[in-house]
């Protein structure tokens, strides 16, 4: 994401009066220590695509740069990696950056550009590999193969193995992919059917290729697996792991257990006024919530503009002390909350955090953490603390 520069307002709050982001990066720093004790000491590839979900990818990035154990970064789009490639600038370190949706279908103009920018396409059919190589992109390009093991999403099928190896057997050593990879359907399950298949498609790749490639990476753990790192014989198949949502402090699934995550943003919004909205009367378009009783409403600066979704509408939550339901219609700018008496014009509460779960609340949204992180949008504040309130 290209993040415009924000024009400040006052020195005390720097660009935000009504909702800001907290990104603690000790906190992501913790919680990639984490990561890697849960999954056996693998290195990590950390997911920062979609903007680091919704943390500001290359804050993140270049506050991770450097941890022992780092294998290096995954984006979604080659646009996210040049901009992430630009945002690192010149450190002395060069870590790799994965492109893994964007690469397809390869097109020749995409050496070049992976080239200009330091990107490792991550090729996910045979048609693009064999393109690949016809246009001698492997002789310039490090590169990483993706599998399709039974998700069915992106992925070189299981049936093209052999006609991907008796290429792979004319290429020269320093041409042979980087990596080996799949994704998973089922992470967070590892005894499903289908879980079950994909580790054995995977350790049947491994079977057939790890010797030749034992220097290569392999790695199909997100964050759930990494939860699941037993089962999935994470340490023995896998030389690295790909997280996302736990990197950010989040568990990978509703009830998982924390382990010592801790949430790296808080979102904080402002109570711009309050009313005491009489019985009968209603709040906001179309009077969707009525009190029954009268009832101490306050309007909160944020709406769907800033990535609160709609369906938070008489659904979500705020933390003002005590959680307390939103009422009414979220519309673009402006949601209205119950507001205990303590609360006054000017306060802040929280939408999520440590008082208020996003599992929660992105269950009252009928969606699941990642939609509600990466739907904050380019207005909202991210500002960066280091450990103030670990
Ligand atoms: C290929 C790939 N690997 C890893 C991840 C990280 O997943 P999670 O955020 O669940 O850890 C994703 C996220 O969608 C992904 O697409």
């Amino acid at each position: 994401m290209i993040q415009k520069k924000k024009v400040p307002l006052h020195p005390s709050r720097p660009s935000s009066t009504r909702i800001t982001a907290f990104v603690d990066l000790q906190r992501l720093h913790n919680n990639f220590r984490i990561l890697r004790r849960e999954s056996g000491q693998r290195d990590i590839l950390a997911m920062v695509k979609a903007n680091a979900y919704g943390h500001g990818a290359t804050a993140v990035a270049r506050s991770l740069l450097k941890e022992p154990g780092l294998a290096g970064f995954g984006v979604a789009t080659l646009q996210e990696g040049a901009e992430l490639r630009m945002g690192l600038g010149a450190s002395r370190t060069n870590p790799k950056i994965l492109v893994f949706s964007d690469c397809t279908p390869w097109e020749t103009w995409k050496r070049s550009f992976c080239q200009k920018h330091h990107l490792t396409p991550v090729l996910t059919s045979l048609e693009d590999f064999n393109h690949f190589i016809r246009q001698g992109a492997h002789r310039t390009l490090p590169y990483h193969l993706k599998f399709n093991t039974g998700m069915n999403r992106l992925g070189i099928d299981m049936e093209e193995v052999s006609d991907l190896a008796r290429v792979l057997d004319q290429l020269e050593h320093r041409h042979q992919p980087q990596g080996w990879m799949t994704h998973l359907a089922h992470s967070e399950k590892p005894n499903h059917p289908l879980s079950r298949l994909q580790l054995q498609r995977f350790q049947e790749l491994r079977g057939r290729f790890w010797q030749k490639h034992d220097a290569s990476d392999w790695h199909f753990a997100n964050s759930a697996a990494i939860w699941n790192a037993r089962a999935w014989k994470v340490e023995d198949q896998s030389t690295l792991v790909r997280p996302g949502l736990a990197l950010y402090g989040i568990p990978p699934w509703t009830d998982a257990p924390q382990r010592g995550l801790k949430p790296v943003m808080r979102v904080e919004v402002r109570i711009i006024q309050i009313h005491q909205v009489a019985a009968g009367q209603g709040v906001g378009y179309g009077f969707t919530f009525r009190p029954k009783t009268s009832t101490r409403v306050g309007i909160i600066s944020a709406g769907y503009a800033d990535g609160m979704h709609r369906l938070l509408s008489s659904k979500g939550w705020v933390y003002a002390g005590t959680r307390r339901p939103l009422l009414g219609r979220v519309s673009m700018d402006l949601m209205a909350a119950s507001l205990p008496p303590s609360t006054k014009t000017g306060d802040w509460v929280e939408l999520w955090g440590d008082h208020l779960d996003l599992w929660k609340q992105a269950q009252a949204a009928q969606t699941v953490p990642y939609e509600l992180l990466t739907s904050l949008s380019d207005r909202v504040e991210r500002r960066y603390v280091d450990g103030s309130r670990s």
